[in-house]
């Protein structure tokens, strides 16, 4: 493709994205009313695909002049991030497959713009902020975390005391964990593994390792797929919610054995490593949808292995002598590194948490820390998507709230 077909691609892509995120639409209005964001850099580093696209014309809509690197490099869409650097004020320095050198140093060119604030995916640009751009920490009012992961090393930073700005924990919000990691990781790692694949699902034996968030909406979607599921956790009581939910539970060791296909998504890492591998049936087929690729232990599995062959666009079969594995999209994140990543109605709330929060940032002075979104800005974003979707609920009657209350509206 040409440059002008790519812009034109991703313009397309950004268009039909904007169409079905209403809730960010609603912020995007006010936005450009009441500017609140002008004088105001934000740097970001996020998958740069066409929801995010839409989070960045919302924060420049509001005045902010706005930088973006990719936060993996392989969830890059060219044409996006091209299209995306065509606008006013924004920025984009993120680039496809880019090797680790590239990716940090574009992380480097968001941070050289000075951000006032910023918006993390994985904690990258926080992190690079604290170890080797300390200076700019004066500068900045706080920042945003989009996932699990990064919320974990930054509450990590904070015991330490070695936090040096207010964040907020995005990740956490009920409009975003409950849909997002659950819903929305449910249907995008299974369109990313089976727009890869081209197989079956119906009749595997499928092996989710964890059962939070995101491994609950993947086993879900499994069993609807008609696969037997298999749950692999480590906290007793998820291990129970799996099992009461229909799994069978069981550790890794076994569940190594009778699994057709993996998918991790724990946030944690050596999920799966050479013990597994060696007692995996021939052709197994393994994916990853937690955040960094350290669940699946690549390094061990390239160590093992007689030789290495890509098989289908984005899947590497690994010999290992007497049996064949096969990796998806390297053991990154599938649903972005082999797909579109979330569908657009669910990173729609995700998003129009993102950008309410970066005002909350720019109109309050944060102190350092971890900090909770404000419920008030949950409960806009859950009825404006009740709203777009056309369903009213019901609402206390006063009598109803002081029973529910008090202890002296009778019984
Ligand atoms: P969570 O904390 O709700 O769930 C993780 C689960 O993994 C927990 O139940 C934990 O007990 C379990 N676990 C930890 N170590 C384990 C081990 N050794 N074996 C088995 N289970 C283990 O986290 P959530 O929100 O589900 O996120 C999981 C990962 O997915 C994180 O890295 C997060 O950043 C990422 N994520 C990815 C998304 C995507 O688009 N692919 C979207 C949202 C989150």
């Amino acid at each position: 493709m040409t440059e002008k077909e790519l812009i034109e691609s991703g313009n397309m892509k950004m268009e039909w994205a904007r169409n079905h995120m209403p809730v960010l639409a609603i912020v995007r209005e006010k936005f450009e009313e009441e500017k609140p964001l002008k004088g105001l850099k934000v740097g970001m580093a996020l998958h740069v695909e066409a929801k995010t696209a839409v989070l960045v014309e919302t924060l420049a809509a509001g005045g902010a002049k706005v930088s973006i690197a990719g936060c993996n490099p392989l969830s890059t869409q060219d044409d996006v991030a091209m299209a995306l650097d065509t606008r006013e004020n924004i920025h984009c320095f993120a680039k496809y497959g880019i090797g680790s050198k590239e990716y940090y140093e574009a992380i480097d060119r968001v941070l050289d713009l000075k951000p006032d604030i910023t918006i993390d995916d994985g904690a990258d640009l926080i992190f690079k902020l604290h170890k080797e751009r300390t200076d700019l920490l004066p500068n900045i009012l706080g920042g945003c975390e989009e996932t699990t992961t990064g919320i974990h090393r930054l509450h990590a930073m904070e015991k330490e005391g070695a936090l040096k700005m207010p964040v907020i924990a995005v990740n956490d919000a009920k409009t975003k964990y409950l849909f997002d990691n659950r819903y929305g990781t449910g249907q995008s790692a299974w369109d990313g593994i089976n727009r890869t694949t081209n197989l079956l699902v119906a009749g595997k034996n499928v092996v989710v390792a964890g059962y939070g968030w995101c491994g609950r909406g993947v086993a879900m979607r499994a069993e609807g797929l008609g696969a037997s599921v298999i749950v692999t956790e480590i906290d007793p009581i998820r291990a129970l919610e799996a099992r009461m939910d229909g799994y069978r539970v069981m550790k890794m060791e076994e569940a190594a054995k009778l699994g057709d296909l993996f998918v991790t998504t724990t946030g944690n890492r050596d999920i799966l490593t050479a013990e597994h591998f060696q007692v995996m049936q021939d052709g197994a087929i393994l994916a990853n949808s937690g955040h960094f690729n350290v669940e699946i232990d690549m390094d061990a599995l390239a160590s093992l292995s007689k030789s290495v062959k890509t098989v289908r666009n984005n899947i590497k079969e690994y010999d290992i002598g007497n049996r064949r594995i096969n990796v998806i999209a390297e053991g990154r994140l599938v649903n972005l590194a082999a797909g579109d990543g979330h569908p657009a109605e669910v990173m729609d709330m995700s998003f129009a948490n993102q950008a309410l929060c970066v005002r909350h940032i720019a109109e309050n002075k944060l102190l350092n820390g971890v900090h909770k979104v404000p419920e008030e800005l949950d409960m806009f974003v859950a009825k404006m998507k009740l709203k777009s979707m056309g369903i009213s609920i019901d609402e206390l009657t006063s009598t109803q709230e002081c029973y529910m209350s008090g202890w002296e509206c009778g019984t």
